[in-house]
């Protein structure tokens, strides 16, 4: 809000000083087939919506077309249809409130860091300010911050790659998170201080599980229910050291797709049960006697089909529920299950939060064509999906 009050102040002065910055910026069209799909910045341009509000009896609406218009802002006055009484009439009830929305993000991956090292600095900083400044941007206060690597990096790792290392003196973040995470979780922090990150591991260091692989089942060994907890709290102090404090950590990215017979991907299984013992007993106590009190546990962080009876014994379990404050879900099996499956598990457990932790429309496994054609369909696959989200 703070934020916000700033941006108004400086428009006001930009426009005593005669600067003529403008109210919003155009989209400068990205065609394919005569559709415009995309909108190009580059180092000095890039559109952006106007934040103003608007005047006592009117409203505005926002639209984006395939013609080119992106967040368009349209004034629609009340009660001014050709003159005529409204036979219409609107009420907003502002005491009955629905739930409330933690805020919207992107991922801090390799792969995102890779592809933002191509760019010239202006023109990344361009991008960076197009998700998370509030005002020349989408307002984005969450970001998502694999611990080690993901599927689509470009090697396997984790921040202890020295077998039966039990002690972590080897504990050390990677390459990975200097040159593509850390500097861009910090220029997002730039544009707005208040930016919650998640972390979550798409694996323990493979000597911690009983399978020693990265793909395909793998369970944490419970001999290491402990140090995986104490690696856990190493890379959230690894991060504050670097001046990225992470807000939630999640169990673990995907624990159910270790049970799919030989998922090519890096992966660790939890069982809803082994989930909500390595809490009670490992994780949540050692994340709240650290220095990291304030960070709170996600659990799941998985697709829809296993809510609610996924997360049920961990918080079920009084010595697991009191460490977590909420569901991490993604998206891909969306079409498999209803939305009616968030409202259980919403009504289940009302004081458990639930966000959507994870969606990508590419994955190249699955044979989807390249973006550059695809972008519009993409792009409506996500719109649809945060509002049936949200409903
Ligand atoms: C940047 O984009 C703007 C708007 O399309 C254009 O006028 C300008 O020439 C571009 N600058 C460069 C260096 O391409
Ligand atoms: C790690 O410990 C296991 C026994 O727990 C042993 O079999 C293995 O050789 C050790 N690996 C190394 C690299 O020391
Ligand atoms: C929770 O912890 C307390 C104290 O250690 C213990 O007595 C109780 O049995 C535990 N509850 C569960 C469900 O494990």
């Amino acid at each position: 809000m703070d934020v916000r009050r700033i941006c108004k102040i400086l428009l006001l002065f930009s426009f005593l000083c005669g600067e003529g910055e403008t109210q919003a910026n155009e989209c400068v069209a990205y065609r394919v087939d005569g559709e415009a799909i995309a909108c190009v910045c580059n180092a000095t341009y890039c559109d952006y919506p106007s934040d103003d509000v608007p005047k006592e009896g009117s409203s505005y609406w926002y639209a984006t077309d395939k013609q080119g218009q992106r967040m368009k802002q349209l004034e629609q006055k009340f009660g001014s249809c050709g003159g005529s009484p409204p036979d219409e009439t609107l009420t907003v009830d502002s005491n009955k409130k629905y739930q409330t929305i933690i805020g919207f993000g992107g991922a801090f991956t390799d792969s995102a860091g890779i592809n933002l090292g191509k760019l010239s600095p202006a023109t990344r900083d361009q991008l960076i300010r197009a998700y998370y400044d509030r005002k020349k941007g989408s307002g984005y206060t969450l970001g998502r911050i694999p611990i080690g690597a993901t599927d689509c990096s470009t090697r396997p790792y984790t921040y202890d790659d020295f077998a039966n290392d039990t002690s972590l003196e080897h504990f050390a973040l990677a390459k990975e998170d200097y040159d593509y995470k850390i500097p861009y979780l910090k220029k997002a922090l730039e544009l707005n201080s208040e930016t919650l990150f998640l972390g979550a591991a798409w694996t323990a260091p493979l000597w911690m599980k009983i399978s020693g692989n990265l793909n395909g089942l793998s369970f944490l060994r419970e001999d290491y229910y402990q140090t995986y907890a104490d690696y856990l709290i190493k890379f959230l102090d690894e991060y504050k050291r670097n001046g990225v404090n992470v807000w939630a950590i999640s169990t673990g990215n995907e624990p159910l797709s270790s049970l799919i017979f030989n998922y090519p991907s890096t992966t660790m299984a939890w069982t809803p049960r082994s989930m909500a013992d390595w809490i009670a007993n490992y994780m949540g106590p050692t994340l709240a006697s650290s220095s990291h009190k304030e960070t709170v546990i996600l659990a799941l962080d998985d697709s829809r089909p296993l809510l609610p009876w996924f997360v049920e014994p961990t918080f079920w379990n009084e010595n697991a529920t009191k460490y977590v404050a909420g569901i991490g879900v993604h998206w891909y099996l969306d079409f498999i299950t209803p939305a009616d499956l968030l409202d259980e598990t919403h009504d289940e457990f009302p004081n458990k939060f639930i966000i959507l932790s994870e969606s990508s429309t590419s994955p190249p496994i699955w044979g989807t064509p390249k973006i550059k054609t695809e972008s519009w369909r993409h792009g409506e696959k996500y719109i649809l999906s945060i509002i049936e989200f949200c409903f």
